[in-house]
């Protein structure tokens, strides 16, 4: 059963994951230059998880036969002034992603469409463990606090998440 009103929610995800992408390179970008090195890995590793994530939704529009529209990438801004700053913004990011997955799923079962609806289950499981791995974050990042090498000991935390997070995409895709 193709729906156009599918292909356009489809494509309009498929182009969130890849300005996710864009914004998370940016964000390890903003970590590089503070020399955040276990932060950089963890965003960049980050980063090519939405690619995968963009990959899939590129390969459901090909496998029905659904048109492919790839938008202009916006200048992905990074306005954070403190790692804290910035993975809160990072959780706000994942939140609206969230709730075009689910808005997504609510279409297609609006319509009776149990493909798309069936092919959106990954995206709701994989949208709660992002929320859970940023919330985390921020908790290890408030635990830490602001004393003078707090920002040594959130790099080295932060590059252990980057080292299981790596270990969990490469049995999930
Ligand atoms: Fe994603």
């Amino acid at each position: 059963m193709k729906n156009p009103s599918t292909a356009k929610v489809i494509n309009q995800l498929m182009n969130g994951e890849l300005r996710a992408a864009h914004l998370y390179w940016q964000a390890g970008g903003w970590c590089i230059e503070r020399h955040l090195d276990g932060c950089a890995k963890l965003l960049l590793g980050h980063a090519d998880e939405e690619v995968t994530h963009m990959k899939r939704m590129l390969g459901f529009l090909i496998d029905c036969e659904y048109p492919i529209y790839f938008d202009a990438l916006p200048e992905p801004k990074i306005g954070a002034k403190t790692i804290l700053d910035l993975f809160q913004a990072i959780l706000a990011h994942e939140k609206t992603v969230t709730d075009n997955i689910n808005a997504a799923v609510k279409e297609a079962q609006a319509i009776d469409d149990h493909s798309t609806f069936e092919f959106l289950q990954w995206f709701v499981k994989e949208q709660r463990e992002e929320i859970k791995l940023f919330q985390n974050i921020i908790d290890r990042i408030n635990l830490i606090g602001d004393g003078p090498q707090a920002l040594y000991f959130i790099d080295t935390e932060l590059a252990k998440f980057a080292a299981g997070n790596a270990a969990a995409s490469g049995s999930s895709g």
